[in-house]
């Protein structure tokens, strides 16, 4: 890209998350030019540690796409998952429930790295480290981007903008307050999670509840074991010293003729619970995709799924503006996002009411649901299929392929 300060392309991208990747590696095999302005360093972005499930239409896309060779070799393919309660074990066979749809184990970081790299090959624009990106003009025919690179004051002209800039960023603010409707729950509990250097004591998830709260068994590699524990949102990292990360663990999966590995713990974090929609998902010449519009509770292990099926809309219509001046499937893009970003908030607001100990349940009323309902989802094959069928996800919601 030239250093001129006016810079012109066809859509500016915010965020180089997977939502903003994902859109500008599609856009590319399209022969549509982008611009991805990033505000943290390349570095960063490859070593965030955050998902780690991916549906099977997102594999298939990363594949169709052309960015899928390290996948194939190191990720690792689930066919079944774990529901754990009341001390015993039960198996759900996504694959057998799903007429043979899988799960994959593949952390976004390195989803991130494969796209970062695939970009940068491409000799296509991704610039790091940018500051101060404002948005003008979204309403207009010709919106712009402003921001700072190396000390440098730049404008970037465009054609569409892509908001993909997570919760945190300012695209969503660029909509006016009066045109964007927001729901929100926050959850009274977060999680706290762990990376930890040590052999996974399961070769498949458990999602387990207990009355002291859930935890989840994951992995990253079979020499990596990831795993999350129910805490107060409150909670301060420093209040949870290895010892009592580990002691809660073994609580809290304890089962007969089954134990938890320990070993170093090399990352940690606490994530809020929150459930988060905000729409519509377009103004103007904006359109927004991922975390920057809605955030799903994580125990559906549904956010990086929901960021890459909305680029997949809008990339579809992107196209087919550009390629054949019709927006008819632009002009749908929200309406055709919010359909599945309400089924699986559905789903991931299921999961997590089913799993996580409420912290006033005084006389025992939710545990109580709770129990019935898992009861019920490991004896039915119906109440399995449709959360295997959910789990494993749905297919995009664009009929055309698009590379
Ligand atoms: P992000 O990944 O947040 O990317 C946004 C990018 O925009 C970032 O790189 C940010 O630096 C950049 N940015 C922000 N502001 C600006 C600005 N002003 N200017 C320029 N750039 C900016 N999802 C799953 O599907 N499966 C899972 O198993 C799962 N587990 C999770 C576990 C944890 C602990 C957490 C925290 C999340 C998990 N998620 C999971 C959710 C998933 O990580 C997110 O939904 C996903 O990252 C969304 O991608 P995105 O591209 O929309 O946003
Ligand atoms: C992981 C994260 C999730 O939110 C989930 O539901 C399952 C697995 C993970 O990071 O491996």
């Amino acid at each position: 890209m030239s250093d001129e300060p006016v810079m012109r392309t066809q859509v500016g991208i915010v965020g180089a998350g997977p939502a903003g990747l994902v859109l500008a590696h599609l856009l590319h095999l399209r022969g549509i030019d982008a611009v991805v302005l990033e505000s943290r360093d390349r570095d960063y972005l490859e070593h965030r540690v955050r998902a780690g499930v991916l549906e099977q239409a997102t594999v298939n896309l990363l594949k169709e796409m052309g960015v899928s060779e390290r996948l194939e070799r190191e990720a690792l393919v689930h066919h079944g998952l774990e529901l754990r309660f009341g001390g015993r074990r039960h198996r759900i066979a996504l694959d057998e429930l799903t007429g043979g749809r899988t799960i994959t184990i593949y952390g976004q970081q390195e989803v991130v790295k494969d796209l970062i790299a695939a970009r940068a090959n491409a000799g296509a624009p991704l610039l790091f480290e940018v500051e101060d990106v404002r948005l003008e003009g979204v309403d207009s025919a010709r919106p712009v981007l402003r921001f700072r690179h190396h000390g440098e004051q730049r404008e970037l002209r465009c054609e569409a903008i892509a908001g993909c800039d997570g919760f945190h960023g300012i695209c969503r603010d660029a909509v006016p307050s009066d045109v964007l409707t927001v729901h929100e729950r926050v959850y009274p509990y977060a999680w706290l999670g762990i990376l930890a250097e040590v052999a996974p004591s399961s070769d498949e998830l458990i999602y387990c509840q207990h009355e002291r709260g859930f935890a989840l068994h994951s992995l990253r590699s079979p020499q990596l074991t990831r795993l999350y524990l129910q805490c107060d949102p409150g909670d301060r990292i420093e209040s949870w010293p290895d010892q009592r990360i580990w002691d809660e663990l073994h609580t809290r999966f304890a089962c007969d003729g089954w134990e938890l590995h320990e070993g170093p713990i090399v990352e940690r974090g606490i994530t809020p619970m929150r459930s988060f929609v905000a729409g519509p998902m377009q103004h103007g010449r904006l359109y927004l995709a991922g975390d920057a519009v809605h955030i799903v509770p994580a125990t559906g292990a549904k956010g990086l799924n929901l960021a890459v099926a909305d680029v997949r809309v809008l990339a579809a219509g992107l196209v087919r503006w550009f390629d054949e001046d019709d927006r008819s499937l632009l002009d749908a893009y929200s309406e055709t996002c919010l359909r599945r970003v309400w089924r699986t908030q559905y789903f991931s607001w299921w999961m997590t009411t089913m799993l996580h100990r409420a912290p006033d349940d005084r006389d025992r009323f939710q545990a109580n649901l709770q129990r019935a309902q898992l009861d019920y989802v490991t004896s039915s094959p119906a109440a399995a299929t449709s959360l295997a069928e959910n789990y494993v996800g749905f297919e995009h919601d664009v009929s055309e392929r698009i590379v």
